[in-house]
């Protein structure tokens, strides 16, 4: 190339999905061994008829090919507070909510209004790839909270504490966590909170799988100044299953709202009319729809664990909750991407290597099980156990 790049986005690793989906070029699948895709995590289920006849409905005003608001309609964002009123026993008010791109833009927006380069953010190990790879790109340093299996690798709140230096801008976590699918028991996410607080730094929760567990997450709306310390990203593509709508929101104070619209501006403007439409359609009318699909994702969760638990299994689970497995593969050899590689090549299923969500863990796999439906899952399952008589040979 004739012209430089920046050394931010050259240290950054190619979008793991995209290097693993390029593996299948050149491959045809026969029906009696057909592709299991347990790669990227999209619900396989479509949005229901109503919300895609409300969308139909809107495609029809001319207004709908118009700008909106930067942070989104005023309609749009009062129907989501009374989404978090419901889900959370609280929420925040209109102002407190920006309408976004997927969670992917709440991030970027979070990071922008927080960050300059040289700046350092804690995540936890496992970390959701996109993460680490967004704050590379901006220069930011990822400080690694370890990994432990013992632990389910949920964060072990002292430890984040000693990462803590004068450099650290946020505490961000994931929960229910991509990719070991664990949740962060409320009493731990308050304590999070407190230790945010006592370092005036916030705690940036993307809560992108919340739709998926069927308690209130945490209570931390419930605090009269939450937006002191909490900022909030959510993601509605896996709630109303509308990955490709791009829908999502930033929720943070209204002053920190107020700067983030200096980002959304310069970056998208606004969010697209149609997606604001569809994410209030869901808002209001999809509570029970998205509750009987979470049921479904608990019932493929413990028909997956329970077929994947077995002396005849060399796959070990790691852990695993809605929506994703995290497992160890049986060859100590191998780094998680020539597992993976082994995978696709073999057993006709293709996954996510271990070591793209952070380093040392190329022993791992992840596995969306959550892609799949009940009746595929043992199927699958069996496409692991298949190697148990090449690795007792
Ligand atoms: C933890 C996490 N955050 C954010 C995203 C991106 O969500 P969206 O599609 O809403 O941008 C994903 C997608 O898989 C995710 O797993």
């Amino acid at each position: 190339m004739a012209f430089q790049l920046s050394q931010n986005i050259l240290s950054v690793h190619f979008p793991p999905i995209s290097e693993v989906k390029s593996w299948l070029e050149g491959r045809n699948f026969s029906a009696d061994k057909p592709l299991v895709d347990l790669c990227q995590a999209i619900p396989d289920y479509p949005s229901p008829p109503s919300l895609l006849n409300h969308i139909k409905e809107k495609l029809s005003d001319p207004a709908t090919c118009k700008y909106s608001p930067d942070e989104g309609l005023p309609e749009v964002r009062e129907e989501l507070c009374h989404w978090y009123h419901r889900h959370y026993n609280d929420g925040p008010a209109a102002e407190e909510i920006c309408i976004t791109i997927g969670a992917s833009q709440a991030f970027w927006l979070a990071m922008t209004v927080l960050c300059r380069a040289g700046d350092e953010v804690i995540l936890q190990l496992p970390a959701y790839f996109d993460h680490p790879m967004g704050l590379q790109a901006m220069g930011v340093r990822p400080v690694y909270a370890p990994c432990d299996m013992n632990n389910n690798g949920r964060p072990n709140t002292a430890q984040i504490a000693a990462l803590i230096t004068p450099k650290t801008r946020a505490i961000l976590l994931v929960t229910p966590s991509n990719p070991t699918g664990a949740v962060i028991p409320a009493e731990q996410l308050e304590e999070l909170y407190q230790l945010a607080r006592k370092h005036n730094i916030p705690l940036v929760l993307d809560e992108t799988y919340n739709a998926f567990i069927d308690a209130p997450p945490h209570h931390l709306f419930e605090k009269e100044n939450w937006g002191e310390t909490l900022v909030h990203i959510a993601s509605f593509g896996k709630t109303f299953a509308m990955t490709g709508f791009r829908a999502g929101a930033l929720v943070a104070s209204q002053e920190f709202i107020h700067h983030a619209l200096k980002a959304q501006d310069a970056m998208i403007v606004c969010p697209p009319r149609i997606t604001q439409h569809a994410i209030a359609f869901g808002c209001k009318h999809l509570d029970s729809w998205v509750l009987d699909n979470a049921h479904m994702m608990q019932r493929r969760h413990n028909l997956f664990r329970d077929a994947f638990i077995c002396d005849d299994n060399p796959f070990t689970l790691a852990a695993s909750g809605s929506f994703f497995a995290w497992v160890r593969h049986p060859w100590h050899q191998l780094t998680g991407r020539e597992a993976a590689r082994r995978m696709v090549d073999e057993a006709n299923l293709i996954c996510l290597p271990g070591e793209v969500f952070g380093p040392k863990l190329e022993s791992y796999l992840r596995l969306a099980f959550g892609n799949i439906r009940e009746d595929e899952i043992s199927s699958a399952v069996n496409r692991f156990k298949q190697f148990n008589d090449t690795l007792q040979a």
